[in-house]
This record gives C-alpha cells, structure tokens and sequence, in this order.
C-alpha cells in the first residue's frame, strides 16, 4: 500500500507523536511513504530503491537482497540440516537471505516455551506485536492460545515437559500488513520448520491454522481438517482452527473446546 504521509498540526515539534503515527500507518500496512509532489520516476536516471517503511533487524542481509541465485529451498535444506542445535538454527536462519520477509521484519521470530515439551504448537506468522516483541503469540490470539492450552494444563512457561508447550511459527518474520503467506515462502521455510521440530522432538505437533496445516500437509482447509489426527513428519498431529479466527467466530470455540480435549486424552493415553 502507498500513502501520502499527512501530519496533523504540530505534530513536527512531537518526535514521539510523529514517530506513533508512522507506526500506525505501517500497522495500516503502508510500505511505501509518498511526498505531496508527484514523482515520475521514468525521468530519475538510476533505479530508485523504496525507503523501508519501518526500522528493521537485518544487519546479515545485504540491501541489494541474496548475493547468490541459488535456488531458495535448496539453500534452505542445506543451511537447516547443518544445524545440531536450536541455537544454530536461530542463527541460520538470521543468516538466510532468500527471503524478502525478512527486509520489512524488525525481528526474527524464532520460538518460545520449553523445548522439551511434549507438545508443540505450529502457529502462521508473527503479527505486528510479536514482530517488535521477537516472541510467537503474544497479541490477542497468543493471550487466547494460553488461555485454552491452561484449560487442559499446558503451558508454554511449565518446566515439567509433561504440562509444557514450545511455540513456533511456519514463518519467523512478519508479513506486510499480516497478508497470508505466499506458497513460495512457506515452501522456502519448510527446511526450516522441520529441523525445528526434529530439534525439539515432541511427542505430537498440533498445527493451528491453514499455513501450517499446509505447510506440514500439503492440503488446506483447516475447517474440515480440525480435530481429526493426522501424521506428519512420523508424528501425530491435530489440527486446530487458529485462535485469531476464534476471536472472530466465538462460536467456534466449542469445537476448539473438543479438540482440546482430544489433545489431553491422547496426552493421556
Ligand atoms: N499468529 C500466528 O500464527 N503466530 C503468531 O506468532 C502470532 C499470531
């Protein structure tokens, strides 16, 4: 989205302000800021490169994107198998530059919990408050996912791995204006995702949402898919309707209710 940046009045002689209202508009998903004057660009000569519309972590990428055209997922299965541990993952995947994700992210995204958990929690993409927080689920639909993993006795703070979760997501940055991930991202991060889940070794992956049911499948249609156990990577795996569309349609949380259950019950069994 482009936008033309208005300033409400005296807002220049407020730093904090103007600096609140271009993160607004960046939430907005405005990526590309615009001056009054019209700009025709066939007339500049040299390329212009957009200024990147909000402050981003990326000191390993180079501003002109990969430094080779190697192929993506290709580079991806290779970086993620030399990693032997989570920490080496983290890093490889801060040193991945194949995708353009990671140029409007502030931060990577990498996981949280304890990872020795038995269950594992795939979730889509960082949202805006998980983006400036470098931790998966902690807006709105993180505060739900708490609340209905407590209510079967799972927590992502627990240190017993018996009642503890480890949260990660397909994608570890941002995508602009919270659009869905592209086909060729998900494939691109694949590599990754699966050296994560061999690292932490749970006993069963529950994947919430379309992304990584997905991404972990191959099929979408998480409506039809929820609740029953499939297998993915030589583990058990539920799919869940993503506690973002909870929020929206609270009456599906009756069925969210019963997939919990399933979960506790296969937990116990
Ligand atoms: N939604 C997700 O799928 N993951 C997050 O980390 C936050 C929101």
């Amino acid at each position: 989205m482009d936008t033309a940046i208005s300033t409400p009045e005296g807002i220049e002689d407020d730093w904090h302000a103007a600096l609140a209202a271009l993160a607004w508009q960046v939430d907005l998903g405005v990526t590309d800021p615009l001056g009054d004057a019209p700009v025709n660009r066939y007339e500049l000569g040299e390329p212009v490169r957009a200024t990147p519309a909000a402050p981003a972590v990326r000191t390993e990428t180079p501003a002109h994107g990969p430094a080779s055209d190697e192929d993506p997922v290709a580079a991806a299965n290779a970086a993620a198998s030399r990693a032997m541990t989570l920490q080496d993952l983290q890093s490889a995947l801060a040193a991945y530059d194949h995708c353009d994700l990671k140029r409007g992210a502030r931060n990577l995204v990498f996981g949280d919990g304890n990872p020795a958990a038995r269950v594992l929690i795939l979730g889509e993409a960082p949202g805006s408050e998980e983006d400036r927080d470098g931790r998966p689920f902690v807006g709105r639909a993180g505060q739900l996912l708490d609340l209905m993993f407590a209510a079967i006795g799972l927590s992502r703070t627990a240190e017993n791995p018996a009642n503890a979760l480890y949260i990660t997501n397909v994608l570890p940055w941002r995508p602009p204006a919270n659009r869905d991930p592209e086909p060729a991202e998900i494939a691109m991060m694949r590599p990754f995702v699966e050296r994560h889940i061999a690292l932490i070794d749970p006993q069963v992956i529950v994947v919430m949402g379309n992304t990584p049911l997905i991404a972990m499948t191959g099929s979408k249609g998480i409506l039809r898919a929820r609740g029953t156990w499939t297998q993915a990577l030589g583990k058990p795996l539920l799919p869940m309707t993503h506690p973002a569309y909870l929020l929206r349609n609270p009456e599906a949380k009756r069925e969210a209710w019963a997939d919990l259950l399933s979960l506790k019950a296969r937990l116990q069994g």
